[in-house]
């Protein structure tokens, strides 16, 4: 086994259980573990994953396992990581993790390139960070790369400027872009698990306070209708037309950040974009407002223009820093500006990652059983798999759908038949 760097192995018991306890809402990945058990179409293939160290993401590395792969694991951020889980895998599984929740940016890298080392032929990414290192600084991987997966949209943000600035030089697959991922995944995970992640870290009541959303994207929307059902007020901020138009048609009110900021008492940001909160707003900013993240990297938030204007700090519960402003308001940042729905709570439901991680297996098996090395650009899920993942889990629902009859084939592709 190779060298593995994780918090404690004692705690592997108590992973284990909680691995098992999120299993039973993965019934597509346990149907995928059972088929490639048998036919292991990852036999003996180096696979590096650099992913949340969560118990779901422990079923989805079992499963690759159970398919063959020679896999080893680090962590995509370095709050996110269940020091449990990666007791768990190293002990029972024998998956060599290097992983330890709170690392610092020195241990983070330091993880990701011993991921590396593993010399991996198929990487597995959410936020591109190996694909990225890989390039910099591992050239001599990259002759015997098959591909990598992307399970997020920063990170297919990410492949797709270096892919257009030509320096992409093994194929991805863009597994967030699957329908049965982002759908599911960024909107009901994200939505669940970022409220979820606030009310842990501050116990407060939403009921009847201003929430905003920053970005009605797949997350946006997932949050603000979570929120929504919270009995908050929410408002969301957009910079693109038809999604403000959409966020306004489902019933938000719609309005430039900078008002917002004057009357929310909570502000989280979901857009993959930075400093969407910037030092204007956080001068503008209510007292007491919570502040928090569930977009992919801690820049969305301006925190460097946050330290600057506070007076003092101090960190009330865990999670929470409250910054005091020169003018005596307080402003409570969340998770230190990262995901907060890792942070503070537990990252998505299983039942969501069910679907994504499906995704990632069968992106990975494609990778390993293609004739021919697909091109170095970032590739769509096959539609045959999203629509295979989506089969799988409506079956595993007991989700019975009705199927065309053949007068209805004939009607949908033929022209001539009209009033
Ligand atoms: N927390 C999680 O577990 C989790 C899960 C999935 C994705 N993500 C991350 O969340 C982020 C958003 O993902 P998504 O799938 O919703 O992306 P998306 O592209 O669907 O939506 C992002 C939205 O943000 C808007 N936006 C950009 N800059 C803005 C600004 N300055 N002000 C207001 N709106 C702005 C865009 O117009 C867009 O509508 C990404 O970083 C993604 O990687 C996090």
């Amino acid at each position: 086994m190779n060298e593995f760097d994780i918090a404690d192995v004692a705690l592997a018991d108590a992973g284990q259980r909680r691995i098992e306890w999120a299993l039973q809402e993965m019934p597509v990945l346990r149907g995928l573990a059972e088929r490639f058990g048998r036919e292991r179409p990852l036999q003996g293939l180096r696979l590096s994953g650099c992913l949340h160290i969560t118990t779901e993401t422990a079923n989805l590395a079992r499963t690759l396992k159970t398919a063959g792969a020679d896999i080893v694991l680090c962590a995509s951020n370095p709050l996110s990581t269940q020091d449990d889980v990666a007791a768990a895998l190293v002990k029972y599984d024998r998956i060599p993790v290097h992983a330890i929740r709170g690392e610092s940016t020195e241990a983070y890298y330091r993880h990701i390139n011993a991921a590396l080392d593993h010399s991996p032929v198929i990487t597995m990414d959410d936020g591109a960070d190996l694909v990225s290192e890989i390039h910099k600084s591992r050239p001599g991987l990259l002759d015997d790369m098959l591909g990598g997966t992307e399970e997020t949209t920063t990170g297919v943000i990410r492949l797709r400027a270096m892919a257009a600035a030509g320096a992409l030089r093994f194929p991805v697959i863009a597994v967030n872009d699957a329908m049965t991922k982002h759908l599911f995944d960024n909107r009901y995970g994200t939505g669940q698990s970022t409220l979820d992640g606030i009310i842990r870290a501050t116990n407060v009541l939403l009921a009847g306070k201003t929430f905003t959303v920053v970005g009605y994207g797949w997350c946006g929307r997932g949050i603000a209708m979570r929120a929504r059902g919270h009995g908050a007020h929410v408002v969301v901020t957009e910079v693109d037309p038809l999604r403000a138009l959409e966020a306004a048609m489902d019933g938000f009110r719609v309005m430039p950040l900078l008002e917002a900021a004057a009357q929310s008492d909570f502000i989280v940001t979901a857009t993959g974009d930075k400093h969407v909160v910037d030092r204007a707003h956080l001068e503008a900013m209510k007292d007491g407002c919570v502040l928090a993240n569930s977009g992919h990297f801690n820049v969305e938030i301006n925190i460097p223009a946050l330290e600057v204007l506070a007076a003092g700090k101090h960190r009330p519960r865990s999670h929470v820093d409250t910054y005091r402003l020169a003018d005596g308001r307080q402003i409570h940042l969340l998770a230190e500006g990262r995901l907060v729905n890792l942070a503070a709570a537990e990252g998505h439901p299983s039942a969501v990652m069910d679907m994504s991680f499906a995704n990632q297996v069968l992106a990975a098996v494609y990778l390993a059983t293609r004739e021919q090395r697909l091109d170095n650009a970032v590739h769509p899920v096959p539609a045959e798999i999203d629509r295979e993942v989506a089969r799988l889990k409506l079956a595993a629902m007991r989700i019975g759908i009705d199927e065309l009859t053949a007068e209805q084939v004939s009607y949908l592709s033929s022209w001539e038949e009209g009033t």
